[in-house]
């Protein structure tokens, strides 16, 4: 076991600056002071940081630690951390200082914590993304005329896949409804800002066949993997961890395929698996940002090698500095807000491919407006 007086220098080092940034940047910017404070006193404390210390080095972050400690906690609630933790608390008055629960927690499950951050990424499903993506997918349907296959990339549990399951409400500022699809299993609102209505007379978009690909897919039918995936929400984001929770129990009826590979390798594979007469969309939620930069090229070109076999749509989802959308719509970029997202569609055509900015929205999908 890694020991904190054994931690290599280098990396305590490293692993100090990622916590400092994440407790003054990171954590306040998507919202947890839990997670800011947690970081700030983990950045104080090697005892802590060795947990990650065997990590592979792209997994050793803030939030691969946190979705460890909290991973833990969904399986032993009554820690005195756990008070810490709004769905996890009930009743109970937190200790004044978590940082201390921490360590302890750290002390009693080092093994199993150095387990968790050594095998697991941080992957997380945000089913309110759909807020975006089932309009921009139904404008493509309408437009083609024909119905649509589904390919999407870096789908984790695939909870988007199942989009045209779901039923739409968006609302203005003041919360009155200025847009409902029918009613689905599971209801998602979302606030309009910056922009219009999306189209949402076109919904549920028409999908016909649908199929996943990622790296590590987690499986709505495996606990391990569902603790995981409510693990990685942030403690005070309980909006979000009870929708996760609804759309995974919709979503254990009728699992979303999905299959192991790399959207890169295995793009052009898994397109050949859905039918051929349906129009191909592949889609990217969040997950481009994932790919190293010069991979991101190759998966630009094997989307135009597959578009010479069938034409294809692309809908993307992505965080608005990413590549190539901080370039594509550089107009269209508000401020440095770091959660800003964009809504984009690239359409591939006998061999050429034109880029339209369809909308914007928040990255978890709390606000969308359409262009
Ligand atoms: C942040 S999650 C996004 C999940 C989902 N698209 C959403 O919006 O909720 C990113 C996903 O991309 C997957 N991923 C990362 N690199 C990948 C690659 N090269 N090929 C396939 N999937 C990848 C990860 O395993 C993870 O499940």
């Amino acid at each position: 076991m890694t020991q904190a007086s054994d931690l290599d220098p280098e990396v305590r080092e490293r692993l100090v600056r990622r916590f400092r940034r994440f407790a003054d940047e990171e954590a306040p910017a998507v919202g947890s002071p839990l997670y800011a404070r947690l970081a700030a006193g983990a950045s104080r404390h090697p005892d802590v940081l060795a947990v990650l210390a065997e990590a592979p080095e792209r997994q050793q972050r803030p939030t691969t630690l946190f979705a460890a400690v909290h991973d833990v906690l969904l399986r032993d609630p009554q820690h005195p951390l756990a008070a810490h933790y709004p769905r996890l608390a009930g009743d109970r008055e937190p200790s004044s200082d978590p940082v201390d629960d921490l360590r302890d927690l750290v002390r009693e499950h080092h093994d199993e914590l150095r387990r968790l951050a050594g095998t697991r990424g941080t992957q997380t499903n945000e089913v309110l993304r759909a807020v975006g993506v089932a309009p921009a997918i139904a404008q493509v349907a309408a437009e083609v005329g024909r119905p649509v296959a589904l390919l999407e990339v870096g789908p984790s549990a695939g909870l988007l896949l199942r989009l045209d399951r779901y039923g739409y409400r968006y609302v203005d500022l003041d919360g009155r409804a200025v847009g409902e699809s029918p009613a689905g299993g599971l209801r998602l609102t979302s606030e309009v800002r910056h922009g219009d209505v999306p189209p949402v007379h076109l919904l549920p978009p028409p999908i016909v066949d649908r199929v996943g690909l990622d790296l590590a897919p987690l499986d709505v039918t495996d606990e391990d993997d569902v603790r995981w995936l409510r693990a990685c929400v942030w403690p005070e984001h309980t909006g979000r961890a009870e929708r996760l929770d609804a759309a995974l129990a919709a979503a254990r009826d009728d699992p979303p395929p999905l299959v192991t590979g790399d959207m890169v390798d295995d793009l052009a594979a898994t397109a050949d698996r859905l039918d051929p007469d349906a129009h191909l969309v592949v889609l990217h939620g969040v997950s481009l940002m994932y790919l190293p930069a010069g991979r991101r090229e190759r998966f630009r070109q094997r989307l135009a090698e597959l578009a010479r076999r069938r034409p294809l749509d692309v809908v993307a989802f992505e965080d608005h500095r990413i590549e190539p959308y901080g370039e594509l719509f550089p107009a269209d970029l508000a401020g440095d807000d770091a959660m800003h997202g964009i809504v984009a569609r690239s359409s591939y055509r006998a061999g050429e491919v034109t880029h339209t900015l369809l909308g914007r929205a928040h990255m978890h999908g709390r606000w969308v407006g359409w262009a």
